[in-house]
């Protein structure tokens, strides 16, 4: 049975913050940022926006694009930015988007693995239940200390895909090269809103188990490097996806794949499939039954090496210009604004913002958090 991503669909902020912006403040040369490591821009949250109004955003679009929404068993939410340690962040997308009280949801984590985690399993669910539909959503903010050397590597974007037998867009075949290990690279303590990190650690250990999980995934699926015809990497920022092809010695530029990315910055458990958006959406070249080889990582830390075949029709299912419409409507902040985003967060919702989609945060009460639907 043929199982993957039949419609997908991404949704960041309002709001995008120049690095060279932040550069000038930080008294760090631009050049640093654009080509030592990749990013130009980053979205920026106002307080009325987290990973739930921004996942609302991108699953409504998703599901807009396919006939049957009622044959959405479950829904899975994948993240590291969770804000409750009990119930499940989808249950706030199962409410606006009026799934059927019969769909189950849950939540994963395991840094920014954890949607490809989701993927796995939501395939699994669809092998075992051949006419059920899977919604998986990866939603992420990420933040580091204000001055620190990670902010410029900051970001956060949700993306929504539906999968299901049959699928439009991209097959995913079986076989893949797994390698997990205990390591102290990035993490956020209970305690802290701000992630810490070990940045050396986590780029050498991105590349260490890039080449464990590619290699076992060649050994698994009997192919040779040439079998793959296009490459996505997990982006923490565009310059670690491009060591990332260096590290597997790819032949090709990458650079179709880090388009969105190089503006939205880090959006953990999303960016491999935002990648995957830009390539379709950015190739110049027919993709029509190709192999794309998918490298997911998660700090912690938990890799994957993956791939799948991209369908015959997917052209009439991707949405380049909506996706265009999202980067380009997004509104620059100054510096100082940029500041006050930071301070801001997470219990002090604001109703001057402009919101991404058609849901809100609008209290914080009791520790109670209140979504609200935007009246025009
Ligand atoms: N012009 C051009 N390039 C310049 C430059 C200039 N003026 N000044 C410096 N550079 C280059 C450096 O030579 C370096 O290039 P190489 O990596 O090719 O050597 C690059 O810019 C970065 O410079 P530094 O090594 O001095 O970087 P830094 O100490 O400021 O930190 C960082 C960079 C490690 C990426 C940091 O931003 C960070 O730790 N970010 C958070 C952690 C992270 O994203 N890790 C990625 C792997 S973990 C993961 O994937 C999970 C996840 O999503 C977090």
């Amino acid at each position: 049975m043929k199982i993957g991503i039949d419609s997908i669909a991404f949704s960041t902020s309002r709001y995008f913050f120049k690095l060279e912006t932040l550069a000038a403040h930080r008294d760090v040369e631009f050049e640093k940022y654009s080509n030592g490591i990749g990013q130009i821009m980053m979205s920026v949250f106002p307080p009325n926006e987290d990973i739930v109004t921004i996942a609302i955003d991108a699953a409504q679009k998703a599901i807009s694009r396919i006939a049957d929404v009622g044959t959405i068993d479950l829904l899975i939410f994948a993240t590291e930015s969770s804000f409750d340690l009990s119930k499940a962040a989808g249950i706030y997308v199962h409410h606006f988007l009026k799934l059927k009280e019969e769909c189950r949801v849950i939540e994963v984590k395991q840094a920014c693995y954890s949607a490809t985690a989701a993927l796995q399993l939501a395939k699994s669910f669809v092998r075992e239940n051949r006419d059920s539909k899977v919604l998986v959503i990866g939603s992420d903010i990420v933040k580091y200390s204000s001055g620190s050397s990670g902010e410029p590597t900051q970001g956060g974007a949700a993306v929504a895909f539906v999968v299901s037998a049959d699928p439009h867009i991209l097959i995913i075949e079986d076989g893949s090269g797994v390698h997990t290990n205990d390591i102290m690279d990035f993490w956020r303590p209970i305690s802290e809103n701000e992630a810490l990190f070990d940045g050396k650690l986590s780029a050498y250990n991105y590349l260490k188990s890039l080449d464990i999980s590619f290699n076992r995934y060649l050994t698994k699926t009997q192919r040779n490097i040439s079998d793959i015809d296009c490459v996505c990497f997990h982006a923490p920022f565009g310059k670690m996806a491009k060591k990332g092809a260096q590290q597997i010695k790819w032949r090709e530029s990458i650079d179709n794949t880090l388009l969105y990315n190089s503006v939205i910055g880090n959006s953990c458990s999303a960016s491999l499939y935002i990648c995957l958006m830009s390539l379709l959406d950015q190739s110049k070249t027919p993709l029509e039954g190709k192999r794309v080889g998918l490298y997911s990582y998660g700090s912690g830390s938990v890799a994957e090496y993956f791939s799948g075949i991209i369908s015959e029709k997917y052209r009439s299912y991707i949405t380049p210009e909506e996706n265009q419409r999202t980067l380009e409507s997004r509104k620059e902040i100054s510096f100082e604004e940029y500041e006050l985003f930071c301070k801001n967060l997470p219990d002090s919702p604001h109703k001057n913002y402009e919101n991404t989609g058609t849901v809100r945060l609008k209290s914080i009460e009791n520790k109670r958090r209140i979504y609200g639907e935007i009246k025009n």
